[in-house]
Parts: structure tokens; C-alpha cells; sequence
């Protein structure tokens, strides 16, 4: 059986922070400048290349709050505008605009199965030597 604290909408929010806190694309991804625009007040800006690091984004305390580090699902219970203080672009895991990840909806739903088959079958416990070091790889 799945226990409680996982079911549903809490499912949806543990997968979100996740993909907040790690977010697997580190690379980023690039956006050209087609045309002419201005950015706050940088002017000119056709030509340019942005690249948007997606973890940066998801670390910035302007956005999250004082707590980025901490894994919170509960900061998406109330959706994403909320999460992100009416700024829904800034979460970002799956890219943002016309070339959004076809695959956003497929994938959290491909992993609360996944997670939800898993669970049902093991469970977990932190080894005591564990020292947290993500690292992109
Ligand atoms: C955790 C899993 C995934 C993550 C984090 C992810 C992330 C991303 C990101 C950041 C982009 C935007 C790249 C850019 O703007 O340059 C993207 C695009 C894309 N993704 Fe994913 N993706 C995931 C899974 C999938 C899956 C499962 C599929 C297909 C079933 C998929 C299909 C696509 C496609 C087709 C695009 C290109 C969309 C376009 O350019 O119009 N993705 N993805």
C-alpha cells in the first residue's frame, strides 16, 4: 500500500521539489535573440545568446525564499504561482515557451507510477555513512 503522505496531489509535490531542488537538465538550456528587445534597462540585445541555468533559477531566494536549499514539497501545495511568488516561469526543470518539454506531463506522470511501484515493493533508509554531495554528472 502506498502510504498517505504520498498519494495524489502530495506525489505531484514531492516530484516537483525535486525537480526543483536537482533539476537533471544542469546544463541549462539557450535561447538566440531574434530581434531587437530590451531587458530591464540592457538595450540591444539582438544577436545575443541567453543561456538560462535552469539550477540557478531554482536557487535564487528573490524567487523561493530564504529556504532553497531545503527539500519543501509542501512549497508547491498550493500550486507553482504560488510556490514561486507569482513568477510560474521561474520554474523552469522542463524549459519555458513554444519549445516547453513535450514530455512534462508524460514524465511526472511516468514517475508517480514508477515511484508508487517502487515504494510498494521497498523501503528506505539513509545509510549512516551517507554524506550528501550532489554533483552533476
Ligand atoms: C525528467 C525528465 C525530463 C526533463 C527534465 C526534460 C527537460 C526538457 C527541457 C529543459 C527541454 C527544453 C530544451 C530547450 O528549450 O532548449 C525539453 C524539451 C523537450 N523534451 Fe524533455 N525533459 C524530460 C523528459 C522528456 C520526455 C519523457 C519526453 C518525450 C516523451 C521529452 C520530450 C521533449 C521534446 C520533444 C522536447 C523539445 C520541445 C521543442 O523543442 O519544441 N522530454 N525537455
Amino acid at each position: 500500500m502506498i502510504p498517505m503522505g504520498l498519494q495524489g496531489l502530495q506525489m505531484r509535490t514531492f516530484i516537483l521539489e525535486t525537480l526543483r531542488l536537482y533539476s537533471p537538465v544542469y546544463t541549462g538550456f539557450i535561447r538566440d535573440i531574434g530581434k531587437e528587445a530590451t531587458l530591464g534597462n540592457v538595450t540591444r540585445l539582438a544577436g545575443l545568446q541567453f543561456h538560462i541555468l535552469i539550477n540557478m533559477v531554482h536557487h535564487d531566494p528573490k524567487i523561493w525564499g530564504q529556504d532553497i536549499h531545503l527539500f519543501k514539497p509542501e512549497r508547491f501545495s498550493e500550486g507553482i504561482a504560488k510556490a514561486t511568488n507569482n513568477n510560474s516561469t521561474a520554474y523552469m526543470p522542463f524549459g519555458i515557451g513554444v519549445h516547453v518539454c513535450a514530455g512534462f506531463n508524460f514524465t511526472i506522470d511516468e514517475a508517480k507510477i514508477t515511484i508508487a511501484i517502487i515504494i510498494q515493493r521497498y523501503s528506505f533508509t539513509l545509510s549512516l555513512g551517507y554524506v550528501h554531495a550532489p554533483h552533476p554528472a
